[in-house]
C-alpha cells in the first residue's frame, strides 16, 4: 500500500487534521490572487493522478478536487460509476485493483459506506471518501477551516446543528470528538444522528447534546448549520418536511446564537426550507468561503494521503 486511506476523519486523528488546516492556511495564503488553475510553488504532487469515481451527483467535491490536484502539480479524470463497467455490475473489489494499477489515488463518491470500505481493501493506493450515506470527512475539513479563518479556535468551540441527523453531520460530531469541540443537535423525533457516533464522540470528550428544541440548539453557538432535508439517495418521507419545519435556520432563530455567530451550510442549499434567504445571504452567513475551501482542504487530504503531512 503507498500512502494512507482517508474513509473518516479518526482515520487521520486530531493533530494530523490541525496539520491540514494549517497547511491549507498556508497554501491558500501562498497564493491568493493567483490564477485558479497555476501549479504551487513546490508541486508537490507532480505527475500523480487522482481517478475520482461519482455514484452520485456533484459540483463542488468534483471541481475541488480537479482544481486541488491540478494545483499539486498532478492530474485527475472522472469515471461517472453509470457509464462504466462498476454500473454494469463489476465488483468494487476488482475496480479497486485495477484502479491502483492505472492512478496514484482514488476519491470515491458513493452511497452505501461498506462499498467505500470495500474499495479501500482492495486498493494499493489512498482511497478518499467524497461522501457516502454515512459520512462527508472531506466536507467537514473545509468547514474547521474556514470557522478557524474566521478567528474562532476550535477547542470548546460550541456548534449547533439543525435539522437532520445526516451524514455531514455525522463527520461534524467525529470531528468534535478529535478537535474537542461541543455540538447541540436540534432534530425531530425519528432524524437524530446514529448513535454510533455521538458515543464515540463523547467517549473522546466532546459534549454532544440531542434537543427537540430548536432554540436550545441555537443559544449562545459559535457556529451554525444546517444542511438540505432530503440527502441524496434518499426516499421524500411523508411529513418529513413538515417535521423539519420548525428547524429551520432563520433571522428569529439566528437570535439566539453569538451575535458573532457564523452560518455555515455544505451546500447545495435549499433556500426557504433548511435555511432562510435573509440568513443565507446575510452578513453571518460564510457558506461561499466554506465552499472554496473545499479546494485548499482538498489539497491537505491529498498531502495526508501521500504521506506528505504527519
Ligand atoms: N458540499 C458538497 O459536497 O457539494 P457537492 O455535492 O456539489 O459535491
Ligand atoms: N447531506 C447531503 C450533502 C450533499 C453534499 C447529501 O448527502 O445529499
Amino acid at each position: 500500500m503507498n500512502g494512507r486511506h482517508f474513509l473518516n476523519l479518526a482515520d487521520a486523528g486530531g493533530d494530523a487534521i490541525a496539520a491540514m488546516i494549517n497547511d491549507a492556511q498556508d497554501r491558500k495564503a501562498a497564493r491568493r490572487d493567483w490564477p485558479k488553475g497555476r501549479v504551487d510553488a513546490d508541486a508537490p504532487l507532480d505527475g500523480r493522478v487522482l481517478a475520482m469515481v461519482f455514484e452520485k451527483n456533484s459540483t463542488r467535491t468534483r471541481v475541488s478536487f480537479d482544481i486541488a490536484i491540478r494545483q499539486l502539480g498532478g492530474s485527475s479524470l472522472v469515471l461517472d460509476a453509470a457509464s462504466t463497467q462498476l454500473g454494469r455490475g463489476e465488483s468494487v473489489a476488482d475496480t479497486a485493483r485495477v484502479l491502483s494499477r492505472m492512478a496514484d489515488a482514488i476519491m470515491i463518491r458513493t452511497d452505501d459506506h461498506g462499498k467505500i470500505e470495500e474499495m479501500a481493501r482492495h486498493a494499493t493506493v489512498p482511497v478518499i471518501n467524497g461522501l457516502t450515506d454515512r459520512s462527508h470527512p472531506c466536507q467537514i475539513v473545509a468547514d474547521l477551516l474556514t470557522v478557524v479563518e474566521q478567528g474562532k479556535p476550535l477547542p470548546g468551540l460550541e456548534v449547533a446543528w439543525l435539522g437532520d441527523g445526516n451524514n455531514v453531520l455525522h463527520s461534524i460530531i467525529e470531528a468534535a470528538g478529535l478537535m474537542k469541540f461541543n455540538v447541540r443537535i436540534g432534530t425531530p423525533q425519528g432524524y437524530d444522528p446514529e448513535d454510533a457516533f455521538v458515543s464515540e464522540a463523547r467517549e473522546r470528550g466532546a459534549r454532544i447534546t440531542l434537543t427537540r428544541d430548536p432554540v436550545e440548539a441555537v443559544a449562545g453557538a459559535d457556529v451554525v448549520v444546517t444542511d438540505t432535508w432530503v440527502s441524496m439517495g434518499q426516499e421524500h418521507v411523508h411529513n418529513k418536511l413538515a417535521a423539519m419545519a420548525p428547524f429551520q435556520v432563520n433571522e428569529a432563530l439566528m437570535a439566539h446564537a453569538r451575535p458573532d455567530a457564523r452560518f455555515l451550510h455544505c451546500l447545495p442549499a435549499h433556500v426557504g426550507e433548511e435555511v432562510s434567504e435573509d440568513v443565507f445571504e446575510g452578513p453571518q452567513s460564510v457558506v461561499f468561503d466554506e465552499a472554496e475551501n473545499r479546494i485548499h482542504a482538498q489539497k491537505s487530504v491529498l498531502l495526508w494521503c501521500f504521506g506528505l503531512l504527519p
